[in-house]
């Protein structure tokens, strides 16, 4: 039975273990709380993870690209939500497709952007299914919560669309420096946005979705009456930031970088064979503190650049030239995006492969 110390490096190591529990416990809060389940696959971009999440009862996935879409549904996904703007015809013209093969809404935030898409499906006679994105402190997209009534009635109008709900993403919960604070943005993500629904459903329109979710925030903004679904999509690896965030433990982690230390110039410096090019120059969060923990070890990576990485030792420790360690990056997302491969292990045990299928899509 090949071991993890045999691969070589640098090689992204999924534990199928962590894995699968990340995924059983998360679709075990979602049915406690009576939601819906849609996790976010751009974190792993691998179809047969997305299979494991729909077998701990995910009701379909979230993506973010059209592209990563395409993979998926010709993985045989029956149910994908776009959790992004898409603009443009050309988009439209992929999604029309895509639309005859699978169950298919997309986010919008502008009647420009959401007209792009409607004028393909109404040339073919089809209706797109549209949720509205609502700014819930985040401030990358969405509409504020005070323009969503008129967004969404403006919307209604476009030939093509058909509005099934409006979601929200708390990105700022990554910034939050205490896990009271993560509770807090979670606990508004989830009832700005039911706050919103209601306004929608007063004004009689029709939102049968009422969409939240980030890993940190997700357990909570869930619990939040009248949210109908959960996009969580990091915790089926969790990472160094997850870890400071307080989301979960060292051991929660199912995702690392074996690397092997390549030099050793100075009794305080080592240098592993995983810079920039392997583990992305993403921060940690909610607080920069260098660039990947080293598992067992105090000494953190303090700085990347393309195909090295350097570690600052700390007093006591060693590392010697030819020595493999694990490393628990900042930001696991943008590690899978990064890599053709992960190697899958239980413990120590190697137990095969899964290509990272949708890795590059990004158009
Ligand atoms: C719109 C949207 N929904 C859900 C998620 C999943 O959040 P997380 O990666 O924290 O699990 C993201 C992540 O970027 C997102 O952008």
């Amino acid at each position: 039975m090949p071991l993890v110390a045999d691969l070589d490096t640098p090689s992204v190591v999924v534990d199928l273990d962590v894995l699968e529990r990340n995924v059983s416990r998360m679709a075990e809060s979602a049915r406690k709380s009576g939601v819906r389940l849609r996790p976010h696959a751009k974190t792993h971009k691998i179809p047969e993870v997305g299979r494991l999440q729909l077998a701990a009862g995910a009701s379909g996935l979230s993506l973010a690209k059209t592209g990563e879409a395409e993979v998926f549904v010709a993985a045989g996904f029956e149910d994908v939500f776009l959790a992004y703007p898409i603009v443009g015809a050309e988009k439209g013209k992929r999604l029309l497709a895509l639309a005859d093969r699978a169950r298919l809404a997309v986010g919008v935030d502008s009647v420009e952007g959401a007209s792009s898409l409607a004028g393909v499906f109404r040339a073919a006679g089809r209706r797109l299914d549209v949720l509205l994105k609502v700014d819930c402190g985040f401030h990358r997209v969405g509409v504020t919560p005070a323009e969503a009534l008129a967004a969404a009635r403006r919307l209604v109008e476009v030939p093509g669309l058909s509005l099934r709900g409006v979601f929200t993403h708390a990105g700022h919960g990554y910034h939050a420096d205490t896990p009271a604070g993560v509770a807090e943005v979670a606990r508004q993500e989830g009832e700005i946005l039911v706050a919103v629904a209601v306004e929608l459903r007063g004004a009689g329109l029709p939102i049968e979705e009422v969409s939240v979710g980030s890993t940190p925030t997700a357990r909570r903004a869930m619990g939040v009456a009248g949210v109908t679904e959960c996009r969580p999509g990091n915790y089926v690896y969790h990472d160094g930031s997850q870890v400071a965030l307080g989301t979960c433990g060292i051991e929660d982690c199912a995702l690392t970088v074996l690397a092997t230390v390549v030099s050793v110039p100075a009794a305080d410096r080592a240098v592993l064979d995983c810079g920039s090019k392997t583990l992305s120059t993403d921060s940690l969060r909610p607080r920069a503190g260098g660039h990947g923990a080293i598992l067992g070890r105090e000494s953190r990576l303090d700085r990347l650049s393309e195909e090295h990485g350097v570690v600052a030792v700390v007093a006591g420790e060693t590392f010697r030239v030819g020595e493999k360690v694990r490393v628990l990056p900042n930001h696991a997302c943008v590690v899978s995006n990064l890599h053709d491969r992960v190697v899958l292990a239980r413990g120590e045990r190697i137990e095969g492969e899964w290509s990272v299928a949708a890795r590059g899509r990004v158009r």
